[in-house]
């Protein structure tokens, strides 16, 4: 049988397959289609618990070590940080970190929404449009090319290449884009080494701090990844926030008359139709049990932001976007389960009050959040604040700018989503303006 993960079925609404995984049990054993077998994890609980248990590796060099002849990725795209465990890891993403705390992305504010103004010009003057690809697709792929410092006439073939990297292709397709993507960015750190600009690789190359200085084929890596990282997720992340909003005038309505609320819309949407849907990729470096599955050495173990997101022992009504809840005190665990892997990261304990929202406009501690569309624990999404501050401007942008926006498609069971295993968000969102 084919695998049901693999199908177009699955590509347009996840949930139900995840949910029946769900209901199985919190930690399932699944086949794959080249007949091996991998561990999904869809209860919250469970899916916190793995994404920070040292038991768990990514560093998928290793695993494939023994398994020769799965890829031919080049070095940068397949040993990033992403793709490396402590200690290592913290010297890695130390530096980059800098460049995307949210008071270095609260900067950044002015020019996002300038770019978002600016697409939304080009949509208003046409009164029909694509969503993603008009807007959702070119938004990030612009903010992470300027803050890199990416000339223009290379974004189109950056974009291409990272499209091509989640894109359920060819293998040979997928490793001929790592290798383009590496040597582009290595020219670009070359240029750059030349002449340093205001830009955040300018930043990472100039960084004298010795205990945390960079190699140069790092610095390639972490510029492969925060391209591929920060684009394809935080399209979906407006792609699937676009299409519940289009589902439902009255939350439309209530955004637009107060967009403070809009922070709270977009940890909603995160939990509600996470980007990223099946899998983060993690393997098992000794024997251990989880959710009552005894897993084995060497295991691969996928931990579903989705499935974990929708999970009821979690969420009150997790098939509903609520925005109030962040108010509400969801089905909770004991206040010292909350432990924290970046402050603002972290739920708040049920009894706390709630706080006024940063000026990053991310609401306070109140907030019980505590979706994992951004994992958890140290492979923490880096890029967090960048994708919520992005959202959040996507969101306010369009809504101010198009009160009249409606779905060009007769039916929603016509839209196109985006077949990759690992992601989910349509392909297109034909609206009228
Ligand atoms: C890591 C999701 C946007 C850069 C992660 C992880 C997730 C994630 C789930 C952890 C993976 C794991 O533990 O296996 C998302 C989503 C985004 C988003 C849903 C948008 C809505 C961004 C942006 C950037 C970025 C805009 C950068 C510009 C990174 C980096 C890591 C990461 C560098 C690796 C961190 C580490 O290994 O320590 N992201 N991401 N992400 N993300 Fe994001």
């Amino acid at each position: 049988m084919n695998n049901p993960l693999d199908s177009a079925e699955f590509s347009r609404d996840p949930y139900p397959l995840l949910a029946a995984l769900r209901a199985r049990g919190p930690v399932q054993r699944v086949r794959t289609d080249k007949g091996r077998t991998t561990w999904v994890v869809t209860g919250w609980a469970e899916a916190r618990a793995a994404l920070a248990d040292a038991r768990l590796s990514k560093d998928t060099a290793r695993y494939f070590a023994d398994r020769p002849g799965n890829r031919r990725l080049a070095p940068a795209v397949s040993r990033t940080m992403l793709a490396t465990d402590p200690p290592d890891h913290g010297r890695l993403r130390r530096l980059a970190m800098k460049a995307f705390t949210p008071a270095a992305v609260a900067r950044l504010e002015p020019r996002i929404r300038a770019i978002a103004e600016e697409l939304a010009d080009a949509l208003g003057a046409r009164g029909s449009a694509d969503l993603v690809g008009e807007f959702a697709e070119p938004l990030p792929i612009t903010v992470i090319s300027e803050l890199l410092g990416v000339p223009e006439p290379d974004r189109a073939a950056v974009r291409r290449w990272s499209r091509d990297l989640f894109a359920a292709a060819a293998p040979d397709t997928v490793d001929r884009a790592s290798h383009a993507l590496s040597d582009y960015m290595t020219r670009l750190i070359a240029a750059r080494r030349e002449t340093l600009g205001a830009d955040v690789l300018s930043g990472l190359i100039a960084a004298r701090d010795e205990a945390d200085r960079l190699s140069e084929a790092e610095l390639v890596s972490l510029a492969v990844l925060l391209v591929v990282a920060g684009h394809e997720t935080t399209t979906h992340l407006i792609g699937n926030g676009m299409v519940a909003l289009l589902r439902d005038d009255a939350l439309r309505t209530r955004l637009r008359a107060d967009p403070g609320l809009l922070p709270a819309a977009v940890e909603e949407f995160l939990r509600y139709d996470s980007p990223i849907t099946l899998a983060t990729f993690r393997f098992a470096t000794e024997p251990f049990d989880l959710g009552g599955a005894r897993i084995s050495a060497g295991e691969v173990v996928l931990v579903s932001p989705g499935a974990a997101n929708r999970d009821p022992a979690r969420f009150v009504a997790p098939d509903e976007v609520r925005l109030d809840r962040h108010r509400r005190t969801e089905r909770t665990e004991p206040a010292e389960a909350w432990e924290a892997t970046e402050a603002w990261d972290a739920p708040a304990p049920p009894d706390r009050p709630r706080c006024p929202r940063s000026a990053e406009g991310i609401p306070g501690p109140g907030r019980p959040g505590g979706h994992l569309s951004f994992g958890h624990g140290p492979h923490h999404c880096l890029g967090a604040p960048l994708a919520r501050v992005e959202a959040r401007i996507a969101f306010e942008v369009l809504l101010t700018r198009f009160p009249g926006i409606r779905p060009a498609v007769d039916s929603w069971d016509a839209l196109e989503w985006r077949h990759t295993r690992l992601m989910h968000g349509p392909a297109g969102l034909p609206v009228v303006l």
